[in-house]
C-alpha cells in the first residue's frame, strides 16, 4: 500500500516520542511491504518561533495533502506563566481540530496486564478494564466567545453546541458501541448546563435507532468518581470536549501512565493522531519520555486511516511483548524493575518490531 504520512512533532517530548512513532511505522511498512512517504511540518512554539504562527498555512495544507497525521504535542512554559500572551502554541492545536474538521476525538483507555501493578489503583479494580472515550473536539467552551469585561475584572467562555454537533459524535459512539459490549454511557452536566440538556435529549432520540446497544446518562462528577471505583462498568463513552478532556487524562491512571494513552481525532479530511500528554516542559530533553502513547497512536493510525488492522495489531503486540520481557520507561517502572530494564525513549523505539 502507498501512503503519505505527515509528521507533525510539536514541542517538548513531542519532538522525543514522535520520532519513536515514525520509526515504527518505518519498521512496519518494511515487514509488510508497504511504500510509505513521509513529510514533515511544524507546530505550536517550534512555529511561532520560526514563522511567527502557530498554524502555518504550509502545515495546513501539508495535512490535508496527507493521508494521515502523526501529531506530537505543543506548549512551552514562557505562555503557561504569561496569561496575556496573544499567540500561544495550543491556537495552533484548537486551529488544525477545526480546519480539518476533527469533531470526534477516540481515546482506547487499553490496560496491558503486565502495567497492572504500575497504576495507583488496586489491580482487582482494574483487571479487565476496556473503555473507548469519544470526545467532541471542535464545540464547547473552547470554541465559544471568550473575553474579558468591567476593565479586565470579569472574565467569560461561552459553551455552545448544536444539535448536528452532538449528534454526528454520538452517531459515531453508537456505531462503535455496536461493535464492543453494546453499552454506551453519555456523560452531561444536564441538571445544570444548557448544553447538557440538548446533548441528552439528541442522544435519546438517537437510541431507539441502536436498539441493541444499553445506553446510560451519567453526570460528570459522578462518572469521575466511579471511572476510578469501578472502571469495568464502562465500555463506550460519549462526553464533550472539557469533560472529555478531564475524564481522559483521570483515565490515563487506568493505564498507569499519561505515557501509554493514544487518541485518534477524525472528521471530514485527514485523520490526525497523537499521545494524550502535553509537550511535558519537566522532562524535556531528558531522554526519559515513554514513547508509547505515540507508538500506540501509530497503530491507530494504520487501523482507523489506512485499515490496516494486521500492522495495526502487530504494533500493539510488540508494546505487549517489550512489556512483557520486562522494559519499563521510568514513568511505568518501579522499585521492582531492575536498572537494566528501564530505558530510554530511544532505546524503548528500538526494542520494538
Ligand atoms: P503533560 O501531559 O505534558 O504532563 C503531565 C505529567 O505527565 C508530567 O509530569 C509529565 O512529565 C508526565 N508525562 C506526560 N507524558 C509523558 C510521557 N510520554 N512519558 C512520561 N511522562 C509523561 O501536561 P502538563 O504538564 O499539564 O502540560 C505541559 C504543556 O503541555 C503545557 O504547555 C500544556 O499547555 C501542553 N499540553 C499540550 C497538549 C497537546 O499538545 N495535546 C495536551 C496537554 C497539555
Ligand atoms: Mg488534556
Amino acid at each position: 500500500m502507498k501512503k503519505h504520512i505527515l509528521i507533525v512533532p510539536g514541542d517538548g517530548i513531542g519532538q522525543e516520542v514522535t520520532e519513536v512513532g515514525k520509526k515504527v511505522l518505518e519498521k512496519i511498512a518494511a515487514k509488510f511491504g508497504h511504500e510509505f512517504t513521509y513529510d514533515e511540518a511544524l507546530i505550536g512554539h517550534v512555529a511561532i518561533e520560526a514563522t511567527g504562527n502557530p498554524l502555518p498555512d504550509e502545515t495546513l495544507e501539508k495535512m490535508r495533502a496527507s493521508d494521515a497525521v502523526l501529531f506530537g504535542a505543543v506548549g512551552h512554559p514562557k505562555y503557561d506563566n504569561d496569561p496575556s500572551a496573544k499567540v500561544r502554541p495550543e491556537q495552533g492545536l484548537l486551529k488544525m481540530r477545526k480546519e480539518l474538521g476533527l469533531y470526534a476525538n477516540l481515546r482506547p483507555i487499553k490496560l496491558f496486564d503486565e502495567l497492572l501493578g504500575a497504576s495507583s489503583i488496586k489491580p482487582e479494580i482494574l483487571r479487565g478494564s476496556d473503555i473507548l472515550f469519544f470526545r467532541e473536539l471542535t464545540g464547547d467552551i473552547y470554541f465559544g466567545e471568550k473575553g474579558r469585561k468591567n476593565e479586565g475584572d470579569t472574565a467569560y467562555d461561552i459553551a455552545e453546541y448544536s444539535r448536528y454537533e452532538v449528534e454526528r459524535i454520538a452517531r459515531k459512539a453508537f456505531d462503535a458501541a455496536r461493535t464492543r459490549r453494546k453499552k454506551l454511557c453519555s456523560v452531561d452536566k444536564a441538571n445544570v448546563l444548557e448544553t447538557s440538556r440538548l446533548w441528552r435529549e439528541v442522544v435519546q432520540k438517537l437510541a431507539p435507532e441502536y436498539p441493541d446497544v444499553e445506553v446510560e446518562h451519567q453526570f460528570v462528577d459522578s462518572a469521575a468518581m466511579m471511572l476510578i471505583k469501578d472502571p469495568k462498568r464502562f465500555d463506550v463513552v460519549v462526553t464533550a470536549n472539557l469533560f472529555g478532556d478531564i475524564l481522559t487524562d483521570e483515565a490515563s491512571q487506568i493505564a498507569g501512565s499519561m505515557g501509554m494513552l493514544a487518541s485518534a481525532s477524525v472528521g471530514d479530511s485527514t485523520g490526525v493522531y497523537e499521545p494524550i500528554h502535553g509537550s511535558a516542559h519537566d522532562i524535556t530533553g531528558k531522554g526519559i519520555a515513554n514513547p508509547l502513547a505515540s507508538v500506540l497512536s501509530a497503530a491507530l493510525l494504520l487501523d482507523i486511516s489506512f485499515g490496516l488492522k494486521a500492522e495495526s495489531d502487530a504494533i500493539i503486540a510488540a508494546v505487549d511483548k517489550l512489556l512483557k520481557d520486562g522494559f519499563r520507561t521510568k514513568d511505568i517502572a518501579d522499585e521492582t524493575t531492575p536498572a537494566d530494564k528501564i530505558l530510554n525513549t530511544q532505546a524503548a523505539g528500538e526494542e520494538l518490531l
